[in-house]
């Protein structure tokens, strides 16, 4: 099924870009692969667990299920897959995998866009049956389990006229965002996700099940799971304050190519005159391999209209189509077709900027189409440049994590998808030179990039710690030494 440019939609994004060939979530034929149902590990795992948790098997349809990643490059093919049902299951899991050699991953909503960070060949842990988000009114704060994506958070949250400070659009993770900084529709309100985390249900590689919080004696580990992802045990749990929230102005504007030199002057025009923090943009600059380009760009008020002229700049250029309306927070995230775009095999590659000027948007049209052809040439589907116009003042919201976020930084993602794995070499090289390339130009302009740090989420795996986690290093390896002596959580990668 193809769906016309015009009714469209697309993409998604964050990496937005548009999808054209709406493919199954799931694909269940997978099957049979390093078939392995006497592998000892997952033989322990399933005579030790009580009757609320599973173990799958390759030739089971749950293990098809539990292996699907956003991008089909993300994908490893495990022994085995374990939903666990309990915490206290989990703590079981983990001391059977800490006297083991088995590699193994745990895995929320898969969105991971490196391979061994949510998969792995050993033992894979989906979470999925953590799912039940329960909103506390009297400390105005959410308990959202490690199995849920951002979609069920809303709904569940919704109804009661509250919010949290998570993904931007469908399909994404609750836990991954959470655990790697978290970049928001309401960042520029609140700050960052894991800004408005209170407290982490944590199993440690020991297999204990620690509360952690900023007061009592876990106050290392509550710093280091802001931004340290599996790094430290499995995380069951977090509780996240909750916001109050209205109907909001939102939606979609797609536009061709011939638009773009215009687009670029209303998101440097956004980032330098916009001082609302209810006011915040997503423009998205896509090219497929037949040279068709189109910019998404996602429009956001948290109000249920948006103040005369803040928006101008993008209203006024000519679209293919839109879809900005009064809305829920929960019918904007879900009108935006992000998972239309999954299964392609992807990487994505940010860049941290001090600003989003002139120069640096003209450079980044300039390298679209170079690497589009480098693309197509390597069995492409799209490159997707996007940018994220956060006001300067989100650092007066930030607390102490492990992902320094205490200077501002303008994010912006690259995010390159491709069909065959023959190409994923040449794919990653490109992404890697065209980072360069607009870094290169940022440094030129006399941007100070080097002393910002990298966004996690938006990392190749390849990525040096110092690089996203600045300074914090050191304090990190000794919090983990204390924690995880044997390092049994380097087993589960990324
Ligand atoms: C379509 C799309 C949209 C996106 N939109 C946004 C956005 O709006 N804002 C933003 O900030 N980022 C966004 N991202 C990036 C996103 O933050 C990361 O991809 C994130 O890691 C995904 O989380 P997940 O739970 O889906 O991933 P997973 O692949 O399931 O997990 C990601 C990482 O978290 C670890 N992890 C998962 N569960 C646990 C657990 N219980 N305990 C310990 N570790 C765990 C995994 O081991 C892995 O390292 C987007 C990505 C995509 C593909
Ligand atoms: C650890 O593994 C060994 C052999 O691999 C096994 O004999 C022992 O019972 C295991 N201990 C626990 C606590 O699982
Ligand atoms: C180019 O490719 C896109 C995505 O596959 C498709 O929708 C579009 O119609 C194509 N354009 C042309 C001119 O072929
Ligand atoms: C546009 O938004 C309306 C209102 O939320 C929704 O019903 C409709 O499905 C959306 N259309 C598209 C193409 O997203
Ligand atoms: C992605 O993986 C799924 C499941 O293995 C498969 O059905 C699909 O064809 C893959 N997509 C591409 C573009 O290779």
């Amino acid at each position: 099924m193809r769906r016309a440019l015009d009714t469209v939609v697309v993409f998604l994004l964050l990496p937005s870009v548009l999808a054209f060939t709406p493919l199954p979530a799931v694909d269940l034929a997978i099957g049979a692969r390093g078939v392995a149902t006497n592998d000892s590990t997952c033989l322990a795992i399933q005579q030790a667990i009580s009757s609320a948790s599973s173990v799958y098997y390759p030739s089971d349809p749950q293990y098809s299920q539990d292996i699907w990643h956003f991008m089909n490059s993300s994908i490893q093919y495990p022994k085995c897959t374990v939903e666990p049902g309990t915490v206290q299951d989990v703590s079981k899991i983990m001391k059977i995998l800490a006297n083991s050699t088995s590699p193994f991953a745990v895995k929320c909503g898969g969105h991971a866009s490196n391979q061994g960070f949510s998969s792995t060949t050993g033992v894979l842990i989906a979470m999925t049956r953590f799912n039940k988000v329960i909103y506390h009114p009297e400390t105005s704060t959410a308990d959202i389990p490690t199995g849920v994506i951002w979609d069920d958070v809303y709904a569940a949250l919704e109804p009661h006229g509250v919010n949290v400070v998570g993904g931007r659009v469908s399909g994404v993770g609750a836990t991954g965002v959470t655990l790697g900084g978290g970049y928001s529709w309401l960042t520029n309100l609140y700050g960052l996700t894991v800004d408005s985390v209170t407290a982490f249900e944590l199993v440690l590689p020991s297999g204990e099940v620690v509360e952690v919080t900023n007061d009592n004696k876990f106050r290392d580990l509550f710093f280091a799971l802001k931004g340290g992802f599996n790094n430290f045990g499995i995380v069951t749990k977090f509780t996240l304050t909750t916001y109050p929230q209205g109907q909001i102005w939102a939606g979609l504007i797609l536009y061709s190519g011939s638009h773009w030199d215009k687009l670029a002057d209303a998101t440097v025009d956004f980032q330098n005159s916009n001082t609302d923090p209810n006011a915040n943009v997503l423009p998205s600059f896509n090219q497929y391999p037949n040279g068709t380009q189109v910019a998404a760009v996602l429009v956001f008020y948290n109000k249920p209209t948006a103040p005369p002229g803040l928006f101008d700049k993008f209203l006024n250029v000519p679209s293919i189509s839109q879809n900005v309306t009064t809305r829920s927070f929960r019918d904007f995230i879900l009108s935006i077709p992000s998972n239309a775009e999954a299964g392609f095999r992807g990487a994505f590659k940010g860049v941290s900027l001090a600003e989003f000027s002139p120069g640096i948007l003209k450079t980044i049209l300039a390298e679209i189409p170079t690497w589009s052809a480098y693309n197509g040439a390597n069995s492409g589907v799209f490159v997707s440049y996007d940018m994220e116009p956060f006001l300067t003042s989100i650092p007066k919201h930030a607390t102490p994590s492990a992902f320094p976020h205490d200077k501002f930084a303008s994010p912006m993602n690259i995010y390159f998808a491709w069909t065959s794995p023959d190409s994923d070499g040449a794919q990653m090289q490109g992404i890697e030179q065209t980072a360069a390339n607009i870094a290169a130009a940022a440094k030129a302009e006399g941007q100070d990039i080097d002393s910002l740090t990298l966004y996690p989420n938006y990392c190749l795996a390849d990525t040096p710690l110092e690089k996203m986690y600045g300074n914090n290093v050191q304090r990190l390896k000794s919090i983990k030494e204390e924690y995880d002596p044997l390092n049994v959580m380097g087993r589960t990668g990324g």
